[in-house]
């Protein structure tokens, strides 16, 4: 079945491409995402659609999250926040994979489809073969009345507002403040304490404005991107939290680039990637304001020290040592550390841009790909 994506009368007008309006568009989508959602006296989320009340939230044991591509990599971040704040184990798996490998689907695992268009084929085939198993799914879903929103047993809408552009900017950081949502309303029924539900919902308020900050350094991306996108190879690194953050990081920059972009946990450079480094392959290193700052550096040593150029995304305050006169330097404001992959995504978002505005791609419709795969 193809759809067709229909704007209405949403232009890219004064815009070059829809990506970039819609880069723009995010802190006003993400506004939209988080009105009436924030319970700031109970310190948790407010999500009317879920039709779970506290003990069938209560009562789940698993989270299991099926998406595909840039909603993939985001259902990793959203694992990661599920795991985090609700101590509830949690894992993404891509929705064509999972669908092919007869999954065994249990009661007490709550399913989460992520998509943007809700109709993309793989993701739609998994929600059924786990309803069709007796399984509970809900759906992280930007288009309304969509064959996966029709589907689910509940869900979030996305409010992003429409997307054209094939590589998915909002409704990316729609779906990450919906899981965010989620956790904190899961852990909120176990043993997220109040102040820490506050803490939470405070860091998610002061996201939209956090984003226009970010969006701000534009004109500084612009010229790390314009030599980025010279390189025929690169790594997007980065660990624990910060490893989804890369994995997105690289696949918008191969997807409107077409440079080769490969993601790599940095703690696992060691173990190969180090081989292919050289002045050639510049490496774009995530590197939260964590526990893990230090082992990050020394990791990052061994990249300059074999002349392989370095771009570092990190929190402002973070020191780098002596790694700071080796590298492009990149930072984003910080805010709760469990929030910290969605800011760490927008520059990567503005590199990718950037890069293949530079190369003069056609930006909204990069080669090859669809916005929306729907046949299989
Ligand atoms: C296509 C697009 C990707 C997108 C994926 C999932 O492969 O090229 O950019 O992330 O579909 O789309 P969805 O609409 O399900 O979020």
């Amino acid at each position: 079945r193809e759809v067709d994506i229909d704007p209405g009368d949403y232009e890219a007008g004064e815009h070059e491409s829809f990506m970039h309006k819609e880069l723009l568009e995010q802190p006003a989508a993400a506004e939209r995402m988080l009105r009436g959602r924030l319970d700031e006296r109970f310190g948790t989320g407010h999500l009317g659609g879920l039709n779970l009340d506290a003990r069938e939230l209560r009562a789940i044991r698993r989270v299991k999250i099926l998406g595909c591509g840039s909603a993939y990599y985001v259902g990793q971040m959203g694992a990661s926040l599920i795991e985090e704040l609700a101590r509830i184990p949690a894992d993404a798996e891509a929705a064509s994979e999972f669908r092919y490998r007869n999954p065994i689907v249990e009661p007490d695992t709550l399913y989460v489809a992520v998509s943007q268009s809700g109709e993309t084929i793989d993701t739609l085939l998994a929600v059924q073969e786990v309803r069709r198993k007796g399984g509970r799914v809900i759906g992280l879903v930007n288009v309304v009345g969509s064959a996966i929103a029709r589907e689910v047993d509940g869900g979030i809408y996305l409010h992003a507002g429409p997307e054209v552009a094939v590589a998915s900017t909002k409704a990316l950081t729609n779906m990450f403040l919906g899981f965010a949502l989620l956790a904190v309303q899961l852990g909120r029924v176990r043993d997220l304490s109040i102040a820490d539900g506050r803490r939470l919902i405070a860091g998610l308020t002061a996201i939209p404005g956090q984003i226009e900050e970010v969006l701000a350094t534009e004109p500084d991306l612009a010229d790390i991107a314009k030599r980025l996108a010279e390189a025929e190879s690169l790594f997007f690194v980065g660990r624990v939290r910060g490893f989804p953050v890369a994995r997105e990081g690289a696949q918008k920059f191969k997807e409107i680039s077409y440079r080769h972009a490969e993601a790599y946990q940095t703690s696992e450079l060691k173990h190969g990637p180090l081989a292919l480094i050289s002045t050639d392959v510049p490496t774009v290193a995530v590197v939260p304001d964590d526990e893990l700052v230090e082992r990050n550096v020394a990791a990052l040593h061994e990249i300059t020290a074999r002349g392989g150029p370095l771009t570092v995304v990190t929190h402002r305050g973070v020191d780098l040592g002596d790694l700071a006169g080796r590298a492009h330097r990149v930072d984003v404001p910080k805010n709760e550390r469990e929030l910290d992959p969605i800011l760490l995504t927008i520059p990567l978002q503005l590199l990718a841009y950037q890069a293949a505005l530079n190369l003069g791609h056609d930006i909204d419709k990069p080669r090859n790909l669809a916005k929306s795969v729907t046949v299989e």
